[in-house]
Protein backbone atom coordinates (compact mmCIF):
# COMPACT_ATOMS: atom_id res chain seq x y z
CA UNK A 1 0.00 0.00 0.00
CA UNK A 2 2.90 2.24 0.46
CA UNK A 3 3.81 4.00 -2.39
CA UNK A 4 7.41 4.19 -2.07
CA UNK A 5 8.17 4.49 -5.76
CA UNK A 6 6.53 7.83 -5.89
CA UNK A 7 8.74 8.86 -2.88
CA UNK A 8 12.22 8.52 -4.91
CA UNK A 9 10.54 10.46 -7.89
CA UNK A 10 8.93 13.27 -5.85
CA UNK A 11 12.33 14.10 -4.04
CA UNK A 12 14.22 14.84 -7.25
CA UNK A 13 14.33 18.33 -8.58
CA UNK A 14 15.27 20.23 -11.30
CA UNK A 15 18.73 21.54 -11.76
CA UNK A 16 17.01 25.39 -13.46
CA UNK A 17 14.46 24.87 -10.03
CA UNK A 18 14.87 27.64 -7.58
CA UNK A 19 12.62 28.31 -4.69
CA UNK A 20 12.68 31.25 -2.81
CA UNK A 21 10.87 31.72 0.99
CA UNK A 22 10.21 35.48 2.46
CA UNK A 23 10.58 33.99 5.68
CA UNK A 24 12.60 31.16 7.37
CA UNK A 25 10.88 27.54 6.78
CA UNK A 26 11.53 24.57 7.87
CA UNK A 27 9.86 21.57 5.82
CA UNK A 28 7.69 19.14 7.68
CA UNK A 29 9.32 15.69 7.81
CA UNK A 30 7.37 13.66 5.39
CA UNK A 31 5.23 10.97 7.06
CA UNK A 32 5.27 7.38 5.65
CA UNK A 33 1.57 8.10 4.95
CA UNK A 34 1.67 10.64 2.95
CA UNK A 35 -0.66 10.10 -0.31
CA UNK A 36 0.12 11.74 -3.49
CA UNK A 37 -2.24 11.49 -6.24
CA UNK A 38 -1.08 10.47 -9.93
CA UNK A 39 -1.62 14.01 -12.14
CA UNK A 40 -2.13 12.51 -15.23
CA UNK A 41 -2.96 15.44 -18.30
CA UNK A 42 -5.08 12.68 -20.14
CA UNK A 43 -6.88 10.53 -17.66
CA UNK A 44 -7.32 7.40 -18.40
CA UNK A 45 -11.09 6.28 -17.28
CA UNK A 46 -11.10 6.29 -13.96
CA UNK A 47 -10.47 2.07 -13.59
CA UNK A 48 -9.73 2.58 -9.46
CA UNK A 49 -13.33 3.54 -8.80
CA UNK A 50 -14.83 0.47 -10.11
CA UNK A 51 -13.83 -1.02 -6.30
CA UNK A 52 -15.97 1.47 -5.18
CA UNK A 53 -19.45 -0.38 -5.72
CA UNK A 54 -21.37 -2.85 -5.95
CA UNK A 55 -22.93 -3.47 -9.45
CA UNK A 56 -26.23 -2.06 -8.16
CA UNK A 57 -25.18 1.27 -8.72
CA UNK A 58 -27.85 4.61 -8.43
CA UNK A 59 -27.00 6.71 -11.34
CA UNK A 60 -29.87 7.00 -13.93
CA UNK A 61 -29.82 6.71 -17.26
CA UNK A 62 -29.62 10.24 -17.89
CA UNK A 63 -26.55 10.79 -16.18
CA UNK A 64 -24.91 7.45 -17.79
CA UNK A 65 -25.33 9.64 -21.51
CA UNK A 66 -23.44 12.43 -19.93
CA UNK A 67 -20.53 12.39 -20.52
CA UNK A 68 -17.31 11.33 -17.87
CA UNK A 69 -14.90 14.12 -16.38
CA UNK A 70 -12.52 13.94 -14.11
CA UNK A 71 -12.20 17.99 -14.28
CA UNK A 72 -15.15 20.86 -13.11
CA UNK A 73 -14.00 24.35 -13.08
CA UNK A 74 -13.57 26.59 -15.91
CA UNK A 75 -11.60 26.76 -19.13
CA UNK A 76 -11.17 30.14 -20.84
CA UNK A 77 -9.72 29.66 -24.53
CA UNK A 78 -8.70 32.58 -26.72
CA UNK A 79 -9.67 33.12 -30.44
CA UNK A 80 -6.66 32.61 -32.71
CA UNK A 81 -6.87 35.81 -35.47
CA UNK A 82 -3.81 36.11 -36.96
CA UNK A 83 -4.91 39.34 -38.62
CA UNK A 84 -6.34 41.35 -35.67
CA UNK A 85 -2.86 42.89 -34.15
CA UNK A 86 -3.86 42.62 -30.69
CA UNK A 87 -1.76 40.58 -28.88
CA UNK A 88 -4.22 38.02 -27.47
CA UNK A 89 -1.17 35.30 -26.02
CA UNK A 90 -2.45 34.98 -22.54
CA UNK A 91 1.22 34.89 -20.13
CA UNK A 92 0.08 34.45 -16.68
CA UNK A 93 -2.79 33.27 -14.68
CA UNK A 94 -3.67 33.49 -11.35
CA UNK A 95 -6.45 33.56 -8.61
CA UNK A 96 -6.85 33.59 -4.68
CA UNK A 97 -8.34 30.57 -2.75
CA UNK A 98 -9.06 29.33 0.22
CA UNK A 99 -8.21 25.31 0.59
CA UNK A 100 -11.01 23.41 1.46
CA UNK A 101 -11.18 20.44 3.93
CA UNK A 102 -11.40 17.24 3.04
CA UNK A 103 -14.24 14.98 4.01
CA UNK A 104 -16.06 11.91 3.05
CA UNK A 105 -19.17 12.58 1.02
CA UNK A 106 -22.29 11.94 3.22
CA UNK A 107 -24.02 10.79 0.24
CA UNK A 108 -23.80 8.84 -2.86
CA UNK A 109 -22.66 5.37 -3.48
CA UNK A 110 -18.79 6.54 -1.87
CA UNK A 111 -20.75 7.95 1.46
CA UNK A 112 -19.88 5.64 4.54
CA UNK A 113 -16.70 3.57 3.38
CA UNK A 114 -14.46 3.94 5.94
CA UNK A 115 -11.62 1.91 3.89
CA UNK A 116 -11.06 4.44 0.94
CA UNK A 117 -9.38 7.40 0.22
CA UNK A 118 -11.28 10.76 -0.69
CA UNK A 119 -9.30 13.39 -2.50
CA UNK A 120 -9.45 16.16 -4.15
CA UNK A 121 -7.30 18.39 -6.09
CA UNK A 122 -7.29 22.14 -6.76
CA UNK A 123 -5.18 23.94 -9.62
CA UNK A 124 -4.51 26.58 -11.92
CA UNK A 125 -3.15 25.24 -15.16
CA UNK A 126 -2.13 27.18 -18.96
CA UNK A 127 -2.46 25.08 -21.73
CA UNK A 128 -3.38 22.84 -19.66
CA UNK A 129 -6.19 21.08 -20.77
CA UNK A 130 -6.33 18.64 -23.95
CA UNK A 131 -9.68 18.25 -26.53
CA UNK A 132 -10.35 14.84 -26.44
CA UNK A 133 -8.96 14.93 -30.07
CA UNK A 134 -5.70 16.50 -29.25
CA UNK A 135 -2.76 16.12 -27.30
CA UNK A 136 -2.74 19.99 -26.32
CA UNK A 137 -4.37 22.91 -27.29
CA UNK A 138 -1.18 23.58 -29.07
CA UNK A 139 1.89 22.17 -30.18
CA UNK A 140 3.73 23.76 -27.07
CA UNK A 141 3.46 22.87 -23.27
CA UNK A 142 1.35 22.51 -20.67
CA UNK A 143 1.82 24.35 -17.04
CA UNK A 144 -0.11 23.80 -14.05
CA UNK A 145 -0.40 24.20 -9.79
CA UNK A 146 -1.96 23.23 -7.20
CA UNK A 147 -3.07 21.68 -3.85
CA UNK A 148 -4.56 18.29 -3.10
CA UNK A 149 -6.62 17.56 -0.36
CA UNK A 150 -6.60 13.54 1.00
CA UNK A 151 -9.56 12.11 3.41
CA UNK A 152 -8.19 8.50 4.40
CA UNK A 153 -10.50 6.54 6.63
CA UNK A 154 -8.03 4.09 7.19
CA UNK A 155 -6.29 6.45 9.11
CA UNK A 156 -9.15 8.21 10.74
CA UNK A 157 -9.43 11.65 8.59
CA UNK A 158 -8.05 14.53 6.62
CA UNK A 159 -4.43 14.04 5.82
CA UNK A 160 -1.62 16.25 5.29
CA UNK A 161 -2.26 18.64 1.85
CA UNK A 162 0.33 18.60 -0.52
CA UNK A 163 1.47 21.44 -2.99
CA UNK A 164 2.95 21.00 -6.37
CA UNK A 165 3.47 22.12 -9.50
CA UNK A 166 3.84 20.43 -13.36
CA UNK A 167 5.23 21.24 -16.75
CA UNK A 168 5.04 19.25 -19.69
CA UNK A 169 6.12 17.28 -20.95
CA UNK A 170 9.18 16.87 -19.10
CA UNK A 171 7.41 16.58 -15.44
CA UNK A 172 6.04 13.26 -15.54
CA UNK A 173 5.18 13.40 -12.01
CA UNK A 174 4.03 16.79 -10.35
CA UNK A 175 6.92 17.96 -7.95
CA UNK A 176 6.36 19.12 -4.57
CA UNK A 177 8.34 22.95 -3.88
CA UNK A 178 11.66 22.90 -2.78
CA UNK A 179 12.00 23.21 0.77
CA UNK A 180 8.49 22.03 1.20
CA UNK A 181 5.35 24.42 1.15
CA UNK A 182 3.30 23.88 4.64
CA UNK A 183 -0.59 24.55 4.14
CA UNK A 184 -3.98 23.41 6.10
CA UNK A 185 -7.39 23.56 5.25
CA UNK A 186 -8.55 26.84 5.52
CA UNK A 187 -5.71 28.77 4.27
CA UNK A 188 -6.01 31.59 1.85
CA UNK A 189 -3.51 30.64 -1.20
CA UNK A 190 -2.31 33.08 -4.10
CA UNK A 191 -1.44 30.92 -6.96
CA UNK A 192 0.47 32.83 -10.02
CA UNK A 193 1.36 30.93 -13.23
CA UNK A 194 3.80 33.14 -15.82
CA UNK A 195 5.47 32.70 -19.01
CA UNK A 196 8.42 35.03 -19.45
CA UNK A 197 8.99 35.09 -23.19
CA UNK A 198 12.78 34.15 -24.06
CA UNK A 199 14.21 35.68 -20.89
CA UNK A 200 16.74 37.30 -22.97
CA UNK A 201 18.68 35.03 -24.45
CA UNK A 202 16.61 33.54 -27.47
CA UNK A 203 16.75 29.99 -26.97
CA UNK A 204 14.87 29.52 -23.98
CA UNK A 205 11.31 30.41 -22.02
CA UNK A 206 11.45 31.47 -18.89
CA UNK A 207 8.40 29.75 -16.52
CA UNK A 208 7.41 30.90 -13.52
CA UNK A 209 5.10 29.64 -10.84
CA UNK A 210 4.16 31.82 -7.46
CA UNK A 211 2.23 30.33 -4.35
CA UNK A 212 1.99 32.61 -1.23
CA UNK A 213 0.03 31.21 2.04
CA UNK A 214 -1.94 33.87 3.68
CA UNK A 215 -3.26 31.90 6.57
CA UNK A 216 -6.23 30.72 8.03
CA UNK A 217 -7.07 34.10 10.11
CA UNK A 218 -7.84 36.64 6.75
CA UNK A 219 -10.13 37.15 4.30
CA UNK A 220 -8.36 39.19 1.85
CA UNK A 221 -4.63 39.49 0.44
CA UNK A 222 -4.51 43.30 -0.16
CA UNK A 223 -1.90 44.72 1.91
CA UNK A 224 -1.24 41.19 3.57
CA UNK A 225 2.52 39.88 4.15
CA UNK A 226 2.14 36.10 3.35
CA UNK A 227 2.90 33.84 6.11
CA UNK A 228 5.06 31.76 3.42
CA UNK A 229 5.90 31.92 -0.37
CA UNK A 230 7.36 29.87 -2.77
CA UNK A 231 8.73 30.49 -6.27
CA UNK A 232 10.14 28.06 -9.05
CA UNK A 233 11.72 29.13 -12.15
CA UNK A 234 11.58 27.00 -14.57
CA UNK A 235 13.26 27.22 -18.38
CA UNK A 236 12.39 25.44 -21.61
CA UNK A 237 13.62 25.25 -25.04
CA UNK A 238 12.07 28.35 -27.07
CA UNK A 239 10.24 25.80 -29.18
CA UNK A 240 8.84 23.84 -25.92
CA UNK A 241 7.04 27.04 -24.29
CA UNK A 242 3.33 27.33 -23.81
CA UNK A 243 1.81 29.17 -26.36
CA UNK A 244 -1.01 30.53 -24.18
CA UNK A 245 -4.29 29.80 -26.04
CA UNK A 246 -6.02 28.84 -22.68
CA UNK A 247 -6.27 29.31 -19.33
CA UNK A 248 -8.25 26.65 -16.68
CA UNK A 249 -9.22 27.24 -12.91
CA UNK A 250 -9.97 23.49 -12.05
CA UNK A 251 -10.87 20.80 -9.55
CA UNK A 252 -10.00 17.70 -10.00
CA UNK A 253 -10.50 13.98 -9.15
CA UNK A 254 -7.04 12.13 -9.71
CA UNK A 255 -6.08 8.78 -9.12
CA UNK A 256 -4.08 7.80 -6.28
CA UNK A 257 -0.12 7.27 -7.46
CA UNK A 258 1.62 3.96 -7.28
CA UNK A 259 -1.65 2.56 -5.86
CA UNK A 260 -3.71 2.42 -9.31
CA UNK A 261 -6.14 -0.15 -7.65
CA UNK A 262 -6.80 1.11 -4.21
CA UNK A 263 -10.29 2.83 -4.06
CA UNK A 264 -10.09 6.49 -3.98
CA UNK A 265 -13.07 9.25 -4.54
CA UNK A 266 -13.86 12.45 -5.07
CA UNK A 267 -13.73 14.24 -1.53
CA UNK A 268 -16.28 16.46 -0.08
CA UNK A 269 -14.83 19.47 -0.33
CA UNK A 270 -18.09 21.51 0.45
CA UNK A 271 -17.26 24.74 -1.54
CA UNK A 272 -14.32 26.09 -3.52
CA UNK A 273 -14.04 29.40 -4.51
CA UNK A 274 -11.43 30.64 -6.69
CA UNK A 275 -11.23 34.13 -6.48
CA UNK A 276 -9.68 37.33 -7.91
CA UNK A 277 -9.46 34.78 -11.05
CA UNK A 278 -8.17 36.39 -14.25
CA UNK A 279 -5.37 36.37 -16.92
CA UNK A 280 -2.41 38.63 -18.41
CA UNK A 281 -2.50 39.12 -21.58
CA UNK A 282 1.04 39.50 -24.03
CA UNK A 283 0.27 43.46 -24.65
CA UNK A 284 0.31 44.12 -20.79
CA UNK A 285 -3.69 43.87 -20.21
CA UNK A 286 -5.71 41.76 -17.97
CA UNK A 287 -8.76 39.77 -18.93
CA UNK A 288 -11.79 38.15 -16.59
CA UNK A 289 -13.47 35.38 -17.43
CA UNK A 290 -15.71 36.46 -19.69
CA UNK A 291 -16.81 33.64 -22.31
CA UNK A 292 -15.16 31.22 -20.26
CA UNK A 293 -16.55 27.26 -20.66
CA UNK A 294 -17.73 25.57 -17.78
CA UNK A 295 -17.41 22.27 -16.65
CA UNK A 296 -18.48 19.63 -14.21
CA UNK A 297 -16.84 16.36 -12.50
CA UNK A 298 -18.94 13.80 -13.75
CA UNK A 299 -18.71 10.11 -12.78
CA UNK A 300 -21.20 7.55 -13.23
CA UNK A 301 -19.84 5.14 -10.46
CA UNK A 302 -19.90 8.18 -8.01
CA UNK A 303 -22.86 8.67 -8.92
CA UNK A 304 -22.95 11.02 -11.71
CA UNK A 305 -22.45 14.87 -11.12
CA UNK A 306 -19.98 15.99 -8.83
CA UNK A 307 -20.04 19.32 -8.94
CA UNK A 308 -21.80 22.48 -9.47
CA UNK A 309 -19.54 24.80 -10.95
CA UNK A 310 -19.57 28.50 -12.21
CA UNK A 311 -18.57 31.50 -12.96
CA UNK A 312 -19.73 34.36 -10.46
CA UNK A 313 -18.88 37.91 -11.17
CA UNK A 314 -16.61 37.35 -13.81
CA UNK A 315 -13.77 36.34 -11.72
CA UNK A 316 -14.88 33.78 -9.97
CA UNK A 317 -15.13 30.48 -10.09
CA UNK A 318 -17.02 28.25 -7.62
CA UNK A 319 -17.41 24.68 -7.40
CA UNK A 320 -19.93 23.07 -5.06
CA UNK A 321 -20.14 19.37 -4.23
CA UNK A 322 -23.06 17.83 -5.04
CA UNK A 323 -23.91 14.29 -6.13
CA UNK A 324 -26.35 13.42 -8.97
CA UNK A 325 -28.67 16.55 -10.09
CA UNK A 326 -28.86 18.39 -6.58
C1 LIG B 1 -9.93 38.99 -36.78
O1 LIG B 1 -9.67 40.34 -36.46
C2 LIG B 1 -10.03 41.23 -37.52
C3 LIG B 1 -9.59 42.61 -37.10
O2 LIG B 1 -10.11 42.93 -35.83
C4 LIG B 1 -11.53 41.14 -37.76
O3 LIG B 1 -11.89 42.00 -38.82
C5 LIG B 1 -11.89 39.72 -38.11
O4 LIG B 1 -13.29 39.59 -38.23
C6 LIG B 1 -11.41 38.77 -37.03
N1 LIG B 1 -11.64 37.39 -37.45
C7 LIG B 1 -12.21 36.50 -36.65
C8 LIG B 1 -12.36 35.13 -37.21
O5 LIG B 1 -12.60 36.77 -35.52
C1 LIG C 1 -8.93 42.44 -31.75
O1 LIG C 1 -9.55 41.44 -30.94
C2 LIG C 1 -9.78 41.85 -29.63
C3 LIG C 1 -10.34 40.65 -28.88
O2 LIG C 1 -11.26 39.95 -29.63
C4 LIG C 1 -10.77 43.01 -29.63
O3 LIG C 1 -11.00 43.44 -28.31
C5 LIG C 1 -10.16 44.15 -30.44
O4 LIG C 1 -11.10 45.22 -30.53
C6 LIG C 1 -9.78 43.69 -31.82
N1 LIG C 1 -9.05 44.73 -32.52
C7 LIG C 1 -9.42 45.19 -33.71
C8 LIG C 1 -8.54 46.22 -34.31
O5 LIG C 1 -10.40 44.75 -34.27
C1 LIG D 1 -20.41 18.05 2.30
O1 LIG D 1 -20.25 18.62 3.60
C2 LIG D 1 -21.11 19.71 3.84
C3 LIG D 1 -20.72 20.31 5.18
O2 LIG D 1 -20.73 19.34 6.17
C4 LIG D 1 -22.54 19.22 3.79
O3 LIG D 1 -23.41 20.29 4.02
C5 LIG D 1 -22.81 18.61 2.43
O4 LIG D 1 -24.12 18.06 2.38
C6 LIG D 1 -21.80 17.52 2.11
N1 LIG D 1 -21.98 17.09 0.72
C7 LIG D 1 -21.81 15.84 0.32
C8 LIG D 1 -22.00 15.58 -1.12
O5 LIG D 1 -21.48 14.96 1.08
C1 LIG E 1 -13.95 36.95 7.37
O1 LIG E 1 -15.27 36.94 6.83
C2 LIG E 1 -16.22 36.31 7.68
C3 LIG E 1 -17.54 36.24 6.94
O2 LIG E 1 -17.76 37.44 6.21
C4 LIG E 1 -16.32 37.06 8.99
O3 LIG E 1 -17.23 36.43 9.85
C5 LIG E 1 -14.94 37.10 9.65
O4 LIG E 1 -14.98 37.87 10.84
C6 LIG E 1 -13.91 37.68 8.72
N1 LIG E 1 -12.58 37.54 9.31
C7 LIG E 1 -11.66 38.50 9.27
C8 LIG E 1 -10.37 38.19 9.94
O5 LIG E 1 -11.86 39.57 8.74
C1 LIG F 1 2.73 38.43 -27.78
O1 LIG F 1 3.19 38.39 -26.44
C2 LIG F 1 4.10 37.35 -26.18
C3 LIG F 1 4.43 37.41 -24.72
O2 LIG F 1 4.76 38.72 -24.32
C4 LIG F 1 5.32 37.51 -27.06
O3 LIG F 1 6.19 36.43 -26.83
C5 LIG F 1 4.89 37.52 -28.53
O4 LIG F 1 6.00 37.75 -29.33
C6 LIG F 1 3.86 38.59 -28.76
N1 LIG F 1 3.36 38.51 -30.14
C7 LIG F 1 3.19 39.58 -30.88
C8 LIG F 1 2.66 39.32 -32.25
O5 LIG F 1 3.41 40.71 -30.48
Amino acid sequence: MRPTTLLTTLLLTTATATSASTLPHRPRPRAAHDLRLLHTFTPAPPANTRLLLSSSSASSPQEEEEEESTKGGAILTLPTNKTNKTNQTITSIHSTFRLPAAAPPSRGPTAHNPSIVHAASFWLGLDSIAPATEPSPCSGSALRAGIDIFHDGRLGGAQTPFAWYQLAPGMVAARGFAGGFAVAAGDLVRFTLRSEGSGGGGDVVVVVVEVDNFGSGVNCTAGRTPVQSVREVLRVGAGQGLCGRQAAWVVEDFPLAGMPDFPVSLANFTRVDFGQAGVGLGDGTRRDLSGAEVVDVRLAQQGGRLTKCDVVGGSIVRCTRVVGDE
